[in-house]
């Protein structure tokens, strides 16, 4: 078990320094001294994961015959327990694209071909064996930051601990990451200002820290903080560390206070490796290498410096003016030599360097490793029942605390349906009430339903949150799609309340509770058939943009076909008939409602003694809808549409889930077979030949390929 509840922010137990580890880990052994008690070095080696890359390519192929873009070029390196990593280099170095290679979450249009061993093992690290901070903070801004890690301990923390150890695990976590002077103000969304960038990022990396993952990935985690914040960040995953787990971190630009907190360092350069192995050594390697570094630089920027070809545009612009070339163009020996050709020579030495010797003899050691805990073990730990109270009562606070989610569309339906209710009003039994009755049904079933798409935003939200936590493997499909229901569902009754009610008595539909009750449950299933509808579309989209064109699209495909606009015996037979307007929610909905309307009803004439018009002979003639069914089953049929419809956004997530990864392994199996047959692709190309230049300008937008 990797939980712990007591926790040592210091350097943690001493003879569990890196080098212990990395000695007694091949052996199997247990990490530490032997004073140590057996249930400490039990865990330990529980928690020991040894993660090996080798000759990792991750390529991006063009889409016609042009040349493929090589993002990393055979990147090979390990990561131990006990040790934090660092992984530099310029902005479009790789180094996010490192971190999700390793964590198994390329974007899908590239390419990963290499191994990424997990003690020994060739395992895709997704799906709960490795936590992964992303760069981009998804959190629940509706919540506050206690809150939030609440939420999350209940989700994850064993049944077994007590209340106390929860509270303990939960305090300690705040303290650790320093969150205790925000912890109970609100994260912050659209319309509630909340903590600062810094505070987001801290809280970010504390979700993750909880459970104590023995894999810890993370993706700039120091970048907008301040030097301070960023060393306290980074202090806190060195006891992580320390504590033996094996963290990598991407990092940008840091302080020489923060480098000197890195056990190893793995510098990228366009992809390429210029150096990897214990961060102190890195100052001798470039010393040999021939690059010292200057005796007042932070070696951390004297590295970026070498290698960051965007240095040669700086120069270039440096050297067109002149009274700068003067003074600097002696001291500074980057003004004669370009840093691609610097980044080229490092390349070149390290591969035949001593590090990089050391490198392979020990990557070969530990991709034989057996650690016996290889399974996923930082997935969810409470139990079903916990994982949905929690997940539902987590999802009703930011339901009800977000004004857009429902809030907005009750005061929408509400304004709504009292203007329905007096257009309408008394609508009666006149002839004309014949058509009025009608339309105002078909507006009601079709068109204040679909103003569900009004929480698109909020769906989506909600979506990015499930697809963040899900991937860190903290509950499950069904779990999430249930609680999300249930959270929802008292929202659901308020708007078909408010709604149901105020037409039903304002228009004076045909009188009768059960008439009533049919109608607002009638209405009820319609608006949760298009919320399920609508959590289907969000699953599929990448974007808001996306989902609501997408979503009013399928909602005015519906209402087209649900009976109103076009009669169902009219509807041309194959698609739109069958099978269209039977999983419409909205062809059984109309045709419920009128029955409930109108079966007993009589209406007057066309003119002054032409004979009555009986409710029954307006649904089969004028409406030609078929009366062989009672309204129940109508009913029926819209409460199994919601059901299957919920069933279908389960097999929506479980599928992107399942088969996405497979076809893009296919994918990318194929693209790789069809590379190795160009000749370009069978010659490595020498970093020399790689001498891409690329303006400052080109940085912009450069971002992680998570989405
Ligand atoms: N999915 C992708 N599609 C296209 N280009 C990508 C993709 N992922 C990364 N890249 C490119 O790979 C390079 C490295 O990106 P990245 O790993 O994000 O850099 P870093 O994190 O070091 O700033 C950049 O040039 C980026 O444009
Ligand atoms: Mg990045």
């Amino acid at each position: 078990m990797e939980i712990e509840v007591g926790r040592s922010t210091g350097g943690g137990d001493g003879s569990h320094n890196g080098s212990t580890m990395a000695e007694h880990g091949g052996s199997n052994d247990e990490g530490g001294g032997g004073g140590e008690s057996m249930g400490r070095s039990q865990s330990m080696k529980e928690r020991a994961s040894y993660l090996v890359w080798q000759d990792l390519r991750v390529m991006l192929p063009s889409s016609g015959d042009g040349p493929t873009k090589r993002l990393l070029h055979g990147l090979n390196g390990f990561a131990e327990p006990g040790r934090i990593m660092a992984i530099m280099g310029p902005s479009g170095s790789g180094k996010s694209t490192l971190l999700d290679a390793l964590a198994g979450r390329l974007s899908k249009n590239v390419v990963m071909a290499g191994d990424v061993l997990l003690n020994g093992e060739k395992k895709k690290l997704t799906y709960g064996v490795v936590a992964y901070v992303t760069q981009e903070d998804v959190l629940m801004g509706t919540l506050s930051v206690r809150e939030s890690i609440t939420y999350l301990a209940h989700l994850r923390l064993p049944p077994t601990l007590t209340k106390e150890e929860v509270k303990d695990t939960i305090e300690g976590t705040i303290l650790e990451m320093g969150l205790e002077d925000c912890a109970d103000r609100l994260i912050g969304n659209w319309h509630l200002r909340g903590i600062s960038g810094g505070e987001k990022k801290r809280l970010s990396i504390a979700l993750e820290i909880l459970v104590r993952p023995r894999v810890l990935f993370l993706d700039e985690p120091t970048s907008g903080l301040d030097s301070a914040s960023a060393f306290f960040v980074v202090h806190a995953l060195k006891s992580m560390a320390r504590d033996g787990r094996t963290v990598i971190s991407s990092i940008h630009q840091p302080s020489s206070e923060v480098f000197a907190l890195f056990d190893d360092l793995y510098l990228l350069s366009g992809g390429e490796t210029v150096y990897f192995g214990e961060a102190k050594e890195a100052i001798e390697f470039f010393a040999e290498s021939g690059f010292p570094c200057p005796i007042k630089r932070n070696p951390s920027d004297h590295f970026l410096r070498c290698i960051n070809s965007d240095f040669d545009v700086v120069t270039a612009t440096l050297k067109g003016s002149l009274r700068i070339q003067e003074k600097r163009e002696e001291s500074d020996p980057f003004m004669n030599m370009g840093t691609t050709q610097i980044k080229a020579t490092l390349v070149e030495k390290y591969r035949w360097s001593k590090h990089a010797v050391k490198a392979r003899a020990r990557m070969k050691h530990l991709s034989t490793i057996r650690e016996p805990a290889t399974k996923a073990n930082t997935t969810s730990h409470a139990g079903w029942w916990k994982q949905l109270d929690t997940l539902t009562r987590r999802s009703f606070v930011n339901m009800s605390r977000d004004m857009g989610y429902y809030w907005l569309r009750i005061i929408i339906y509400l304004v709504v349906s009292i203007c329905v209710g007096t257009i309408f009003f008394d609508v009666g039994t006149s002839y004309t009430a014949i058509l009025a009755r009608g339309a105002c049904g078909g507006f009601i079933t079709g068109f204040m339903t679909f103003m569900s798409i009004g929480s698109f935003p909020s769906f989506i939200e909600d979506m990015k949150i499930f697809t963040r936590e899900r991937l860190n493997g903290y509950y499950g499909v069904g779990v999430f799609i249930l609680a999300n229901f249930l959270s929802s569902f008292p929202f659901l009754v308020a708007v078909s309340l408010v709604t149901g009610t105020i037409t039903w008595n304002m228009v004076k539909f045909n009188h009768g509770f059960s008439r009533y009750a049919f109608y607002c449950l009638n209405l009820f299933g319609s608006i949760a058939v298009i919320e399920s509808c609508m959590m289907i579309v969000a699953a599929l989209v990448p974007n808001f943009l996306f989902g609501l064109v997408v979503g009013a699209g399928v909602l005015g495909v519906m209402m087209m076909t649900s009976g109103f606009f076009r009669q169902l015996p009219d509807l041309p037979k194959p698609f739109w008939r069958y099978p269209v307007s039977y999983i419409n929610y909205g062809s059984w909905a109309i045709q419920g409602g009128y029955k409930n309307d109108l079966l007993n009803l009589e209406f007057d004439g066309l003119s002054p003694g032409d004979p009555k018009t009986t409710g029954r002979e307006v649904i089969t003639k004028l409406f030609r809808m078929p009366l062989t069914h009672s309204k129940w089953w109508d009913l029926f049929a819209i409460y199994a549409l919601l059901v299957s419809y919920r069933l279908t956004f389960f097999l929506v997530l479980k599928l992107k889930e399942k088969v996405l990864p497979f076809l893009q392994s296919m994918y990318a199996k194929r693209t790789v077979h069809r590379l190795k047959r160009r000749a370009s692709f069978v010659k490595f190309p020498s970093s020399r030949r790689y001498q891409n230049l690329r303006t400052l300008s080109a940085q912009e937008g450069f971002s992680s390929p998570i989405p």
